[in-house]
């Protein structure tokens, strides 16, 4: 039995309690927050867990494996490192940190003590991203020519951080998951409608060595919801959609190919592929449960997490490197390679 202890029950902390203390071969046994009418919700849903203000005695306590933090991006380094500072495994709420040199600083740290580091991106844990990536590595899409994505709503507006860290992180997990390949370079354009707040609308194109093409397209300023992303590959294409109840992603056996007709040497015959669509099962367990099981997995078996430290490292150094372009209107910024685990 892992237990854990989660620091911060603000939006996205409630959802980790509760599946932490759904899953089978965990318990959260403490949570910790600075806000004591947070600690006071705690204490009415679940009499059984330990709520406090004093991060420093759940950090001492021998009995906890474990901890999640739950906080602001800008405390996310400190914590993180204080816990595996203390010998505790870590789970870490996406975007890893504000800055590479920080992320950089717990992923050696984690190695150092062999602790497992878990950044949570959770699409990755979803039915329909798994499905997708199931699918590419099948070749059934054959070479990926592009992903494309629109994630728009109104609001949150975000104090602290800018569209790119809130939503486009998302498309930057789900790329590095599903092409296993790092972007050579980036251009990013956006913008801020209200001076003094960060940016809240921005358009990303990110391109690879393989010659795929990504781009997304994300903002808190639309008046619908829209979560749609499209990947074009040589033999098929996929639509994910994750606002539709069911049905999310469709493959369409659909394409273009292009031959040389040698009897008219100036033109090129195009040929279009229309054939069946199909929209494969997924499966619906909530991605939280399906990660808060693989972290355990991974903390019993000294495993390294599908969204290991490394992944939220590329993740960070993309958010750095499409800031800094929209930043300079668009200029490329090119990416530092990394050798990836195979
Ligand atoms: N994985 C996802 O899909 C997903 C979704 C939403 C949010 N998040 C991430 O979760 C994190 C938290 O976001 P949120 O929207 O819940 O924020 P929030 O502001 O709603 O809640 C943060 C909580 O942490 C507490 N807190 C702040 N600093 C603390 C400290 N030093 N010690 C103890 N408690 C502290 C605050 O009092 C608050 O209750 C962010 O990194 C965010 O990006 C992830």
């Amino acid at each position: 039995m892992i237990s854990i202890g989660i620091i911060g029950y603000g939006y996205w902390g409630p959802n980790l309690v509760r599946n932490f203390t759904e899953l089978n071969g965990a318990r959260v046994a403490a949570v910790v927050d600075l806000d004591t009418a947070k600690l006071d919700l705690v204490r009415r849903r679940y009499p059984a867990i330990r709520a406090t203000t004093d991060l420093q005695a759940v950090l001492a306590d021998p009995a906890i494996d474990a901890i999640a933090v739950a906080t602001p991006v800008h405390s996310h380094y400190e914590l993180g490192l204080a816990a595996l500072m203390a010998g505790k495994h870590v789970w870490i709420e996406k975007p890893m940190t504000e800055t590479s040199v920080q992320a950089r600083k717990l992923v050696d740290e984690a190695d150092r003590r062999k602790r497992v580091l878990l950044v949570d991106h959770t699409f990755i844990y979803t039915g329909a991203v798994r499905k997708m990536a199931e699918i590419i590595r099948s070749g059934d899409l054959g070479h990926i020519y592009y992903y494309d994505s629109i994630r728009v709503n109104l609001g949150l507006f975000q104090r602290d951080v800018s569209v790119i860290s809130d939503l486009a992180v998302h498309d930057f997990s789900i790329l590095d998951h599903l092409l296993g390949e790092n972007p050579v370079a980036v251009s990013a354009s956006g913008t801020n409608h209200f001076p003094g707040t960060p940016e809240n609308l921005a358009y990303i194109t990110l391109f690879y060595g393989s010659g795929t093409i990504a781009h997304a397209n994300v903002s808190w300023l639309a008046p619908v919801k829209v979560r749609q992303i499209l990947v074009g590959g040589s033999r098929k294409m996929i639509t994910y959609d994750d606002v539709e109840p069911s049905e999310k992603i469709k493959v369409y056996d659909k394409g273009v190919s292009f031959t040389d007709d040698p009897q008219q040497i100036y033109q090129m015959r195009v040929g279009y592929r229309t054939g069946d669509m199909w929209a494969p099962k997924l499966d619906v367990a909530e991605a939280l449960q399906v990660e808060g099981e693989h972290f355990v997995d991974c903390i019993e078996h000294a495993k390294t997490p599908q969204t290991d430290g490394r992944l939220g490292l590329r993740v960070v150094e993309l958010i750095e490197a499409a800031t800094s372009s929209m930043r300079r209107k668009g200029e490329t910024v090119y990416l530092q390679q990394h050798e990836r685990a195979a």
